[in-house]
């Protein structure tokens, strides 16, 4: 493998992107179209829109950013998916000439970003964005470190008549990052599909959020707005400009 960069997780995954992930939560469109309005809204790290593009039939104008010319060429290949104005180039640090009411960013992909600098940056960049009734909607999971022994984790993630999947995973606790591989074994081989995270916990989002001159709203276990808890697994985070 090349060394790893921003566009590396999309540019080797764009193949099997949607085949692996195809399915959304009908509860997320509804949630984002409604704090999205009249729109404009800007999804970060926007790939092969499964997202989006459900959100465009929503009747909301957006636009994306990505660092993966091969996910947003997916994208592009979707019915209305020439629709949507993408900036290629990473969502660590942006300028785009507009305010936007919803910049959201879903699927764990903000913990793409590798470091606690890259990721307060972002929250800067958001902040810069949004106009001043807007919201930043940020979905991640709660990290679990138990899922780790001796610092590695390896899980299935299914078995059907395609193959297996599994996804190996080592863990860094002190830079709090993640350095896994998806495997999709079946009769033609095994592929290998790298994905590294540098992970957070709600409480240091918050403070990113504050240093930026935003505050969380709300926070909820799902995108049916189930309260957050103990028991949650992921969150649901909504901030807003503090003043
Ligand atoms: C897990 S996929 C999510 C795609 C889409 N949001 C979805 O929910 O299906 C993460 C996406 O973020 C992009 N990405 C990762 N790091 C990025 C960065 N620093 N800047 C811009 N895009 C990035 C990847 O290329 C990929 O398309």
């Amino acid at each position: 493998m090349t060394k790893y960069k921003q566009n590396t997780y999309g540019d080797e995954i764009a193949e099997v992107y949607d085949q692996l992930y195809s399915e959304f939560d009908p509860a997320c469109i509804e949630l984002l179209a409604e704090l999205a309005g009249p729109g404009p809204a800007l999804e970060l790290g926007i790939g092969t829109g499964r997202i989006a593009l459900p959100l465009l039939n929503r009747a909301v104008p957006l636009e994306g950013i990505d660092a993966s010319q091969a996910m947003v060429a997916k994208l592009k290949a979707k019915p209305r998916g020439a629709e949507i104005d993408v900036h290629i180039g990473s969502f660590e640090q942006f300028a785009i000439n507009r305010r936007f009411r919803l910049v959201y960013v879903v699927f764990n992909t903000f913990f793409n970003l590798p470091g606690q600098d890259e990721q307060v940056r972002c929250f800067e960049s958001v902040s810069k964005h949004l106009s001043s009734d807007g919201h930043f909607v940020i979905e991640v999971f709660v990290p679990d470190l138990s899922r780790y022994v001796d610092f590695q984790s390896v899980r299935l993630i299914g078995i059907s008549d395609q193959g297996i999947r599994l996804d190996v995973a080592q863990l860094d606790p002190v830079a709090q990052h993640i350095d896994s591989r998806h495997l999709l074994v079946s009769m033609e081989g095994i592929r290998t599909y790298p994905v590294k995270l540098r992970y957070a916990w709600p409480s240091e989002l918050d403070l990113m959020a504050r240093t930026a001159g935003l505050r969380l709203q709300e926070r909820w276990g799902s995108w049916s707005k189930e309260p957050f808890n103990r028991a949650s697994t992921k969150h649901i985070s909504v901030y807003a400009c503090a003043d």
